[in-house]
């Protein structure tokens, strides 16, 4: 990390702080005979979804744009209810949101005049005691790496720091899932690719479960140990498929690396009825 001035410089002499070891369990996730339907003149959105996900794993929901994956991860979340069906985390049908599974969006939505601090402590201010507050904030603005910006305001971050920030946010309360829609789209290449391996490695080092909508093959690829591929007109699960790389073959520019997107790339296509194209 560049240390641009004495406050990033103090703050980059300080002993690292040792991010809470134990994790929690990764939540464990049961999609049940799930369909949904918003209107009925446009006919089913969801038909007919079951899956598993289990504890701590990291699975990419994979689709054309409209296939029916934001609503399936508000689902996942308590969002919204479905139509038919059910979701169940750890034995119990979800029925409204949980501190214990949190949504991250594309957009960061911080509060520009607060402090990053601030921002990380957002989800924690109800009912939590401040000496609390005060041990974890620094512990999740370590796991993302941004343990000497504290004190910035949030409106002088680029937007990978902004979007570590938000990240920073939803771990703040240990949760058990986090549920990601599209986060890094806006970001550029390599901002991105920093923050996919990042995030997968910290979900792995807690023991999170990590869901990730995506209609990037590239991103599934190196983020998630298994894909579910979905089709449109109405969503359903198409393919579920493993991704078997090690963290390094993850991060790019191996043989096994090219031989995962290619195939990944190849069922898209199928499922999504579209000639292949390179990422
Ligand atoms: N609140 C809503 N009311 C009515 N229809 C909706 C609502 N939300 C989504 N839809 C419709 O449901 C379908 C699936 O939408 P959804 O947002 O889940 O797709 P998506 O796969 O996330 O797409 P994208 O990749 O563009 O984000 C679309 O046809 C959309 O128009
Ligand atoms: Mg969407």
């Amino acid at each position: 990390m560049n240390v641009t001035n004495a406050k990033d410089f103090a703050a980059a002499q300080q002993p690292p702080v040792k991010p809470r070891s134990t994790p929690v369990l990764g939540a464990h996730v049961a999609v049940k005979s799930l369909s949904h339907t918003y209107r009925k003149s446009d006919g089913r959105v969801l038909e007919t979804v079951d899956f598993e996900i289990g504890h701590g794993e990291v699975v990419a929901l994979l689709g054309r744009s409209g296939c029916g994956k934001s609503t399936l991860l508000h689902m996942l979340a308590g969002l919204t209810k479905p139509s038919e069906g059910e979701v169940v985390i750890n034995g119990n049908p979800v029925r409204e949101p949980s501190p214990k599974w949190v949504m991250m969006f594309q957009a960061p939505s911080l509060y520009p005049w607060m402090t990053v601090a601030q921002n990380a402590a957002l989800g924690l201010r109800f009912g939590r005691r401040s000496n609390e507050i005060a041990t974890r904030v620094p512990e999740v603005l370590s796991l993302v790496d941004l343990g000497s910006f504290a004190d910035r305001n949030a409106q002088e971050l680029s937007g990978g720091q902004q979007q570590r920030v938000a990240l920073a946010r939803s771990l703040a309360p240990s949760p058990e899932m986090l549920l990601l829609d599209e986060p890094f789209s806006a970001l550029d290449a390599f901002t991105r690719r920093s923050l996919q391996q990042d995030v997968r490695k910290i979900a792995k080092d807690l023991g999170l479960t990590l869901v990730i909508v995506t209609h990037d093959v590239g991103e599934a690829v190196r983020m998630a140990d298994r894909v579910l591929v979905l089709k449109s007109n109405p969503g359903r699960i198409a393919e579920d498929t493993k991704i078997d790389l090690s963290d390094d073959e993850r991060n790019g520019g191996s043989d096994a690396f090219a031989a995962e997107h290619t195939r990944l790339m190849g069922l898209y296509s199928r499922v999504a009825e579209i000639a292949e194209m390179p990422d």
